[in-house]
């Protein structure tokens, strides 16, 4: 065991006490990171919420690291829930269950089902091990900013009101969330794992555009934000309306500095065409990947990351399919304007 796995190692056991003394941890998943609570101890749940300022209203994942312990948090599980549990756990995939009564209210925000899924990351797996109990956990970022893939962000985020156990995410992305209380089962929000694969197992579902956050009636004025970077965002769904972004970008006099997101290739004609069109402004230009799975990844880092040295982000957009669904719904709910 090398120096450096040794020290994640106390990490995953220090986090894995914090846990069970009803403290709350962040860790690495292989969508993004997440920061956790004892599912069964409703107080540190609650703290969850409060330091994420969460609403009340937006119900948490369980995280189990054995498949069987579903039936901790959820009963009457149909044929469908087990084949997809069989095919595609651990991974990102978040299946919504008939919650048991044993589960706090606060877990699922009152809804009488449960949010459950089972990481592949082998940190996560340990810490739930280590811990002993189902984790409960959202991603870690506060409620309405890009979710966290790496442990700089978390700290950025949370300093050091939380402890951080070190590690890499890999998709980049959060798993996909699927009602199987509904038929057919509607996926609710697209991510990690392609709705495609999902089809191949279990045949036609429904896919929504909005998930329960959004769903749930809110007052008025109080419509949650989600995914927003610190700076104004432009989603960019073609080069050849760039045109119409020097339109947006000099309505308003606070931008100055541009970062450029340019995605499946970073043609140097295109940054020199952009470069004259906006002449005047400061721009990076950033790549952010040749295919939606590299852009996946590197979505929220450049997200969190970049909106706090510029005034706006030129994102553009991929193609939705595959793991690219997911990227756009994200994209879309980060942006001000979609041109
Ligand atoms: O990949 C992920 O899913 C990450 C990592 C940490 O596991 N977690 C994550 O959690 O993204 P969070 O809290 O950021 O998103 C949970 C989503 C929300 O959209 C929430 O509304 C939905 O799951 N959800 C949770 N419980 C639900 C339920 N009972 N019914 C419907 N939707 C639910
Ligand atoms: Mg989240």
């Amino acid at each position: 065991m090398s120096y450096c796995e040794l020290k994640v190692e106390e990490q995953i056991r220090k986090g894995a006490e914090i846990i069970k003394k009803g403290g709350i941890v962040a860790f690495p998943t292989e969508t993004v990171y997440g920061i956790g609570a004892n599912a069964f101890d409703e107080s540190a749940v609650k703290r969850i919420f409060e330091l994420k300022n969460r609403p009340y209203d937006n119900p948490l994942i369980v995280h189990i690291s054995n498949k069987d312990d579903v039936l901790l948090l959820a009963s009457g599980l149909s044929e469908k829930s087990w084949r997809l549990i069989e095919n595609f756990w651990p991974g990102p995939l978040t299946l919504v269950l008939p919650r048991n009564p044993s589960v706090p209210d606060i877990v699922s925000t009152g809804l009488p089902t449960i949010a459950v899924r089972m990481p592949s990351h082998p940190v996560a797996l340990k810490l739930i091990d280590y811990a002993g109990l189902p984790i409960a956990a959202p991603s870690a970022n506060p409620a309405g900013k890009p979710s966290p893939t790496k442990s700089e962000h978390v700290r950025m985020y949370f300093g050091d009101k939380v402890f951080v156990i070190e590690g890499e995410t890999y998709l980049g992305i959060e798993s996909t969330v699927i009602d199987m209380t509904s038929e057919p089962p509607i996926v609710l929000r697209p991510g990690g794992l392609e709705i495609e694969k999902i089809k191949s197992v279990i045949g036609n579902v429904i896919v929504s555009t909005i998930g329960v956050d959004e769903l749930r009636p809110k007052s008025p004025g109080m419509k949650y934000v989600h995914y927003k970077p610190s700076s104004y965002m432009i989603l960019l769904t073609g080069r050849a309306k760039v045109k119409d972004v020097k339109e947006h970008i000099e309505k308003r006099q606070d931008i100055k500095r541009l970062v450029f997101v340019m995605t499946y290739s970073d043609d140097e004609r295109f940054k020199t065409y952009v470069l004259d069109l906006l002449s005047g402004y400061d721009i990076e230009f950033v790549f952010a990947g040749k295919d939606e799975r590299e852009v996946a990844k590197n979505m929220f880092d450049i997200l969190i990351l970049k909106s706090r040295t510029c005034d706006a982000i030129v994102f553009e957009a991929v193609e939705e399919r595959g793991i690219g669904l997911g990227v756009m719904n994200r994209l879309k709910k980060a942006s001000d304007v979609i041109i």
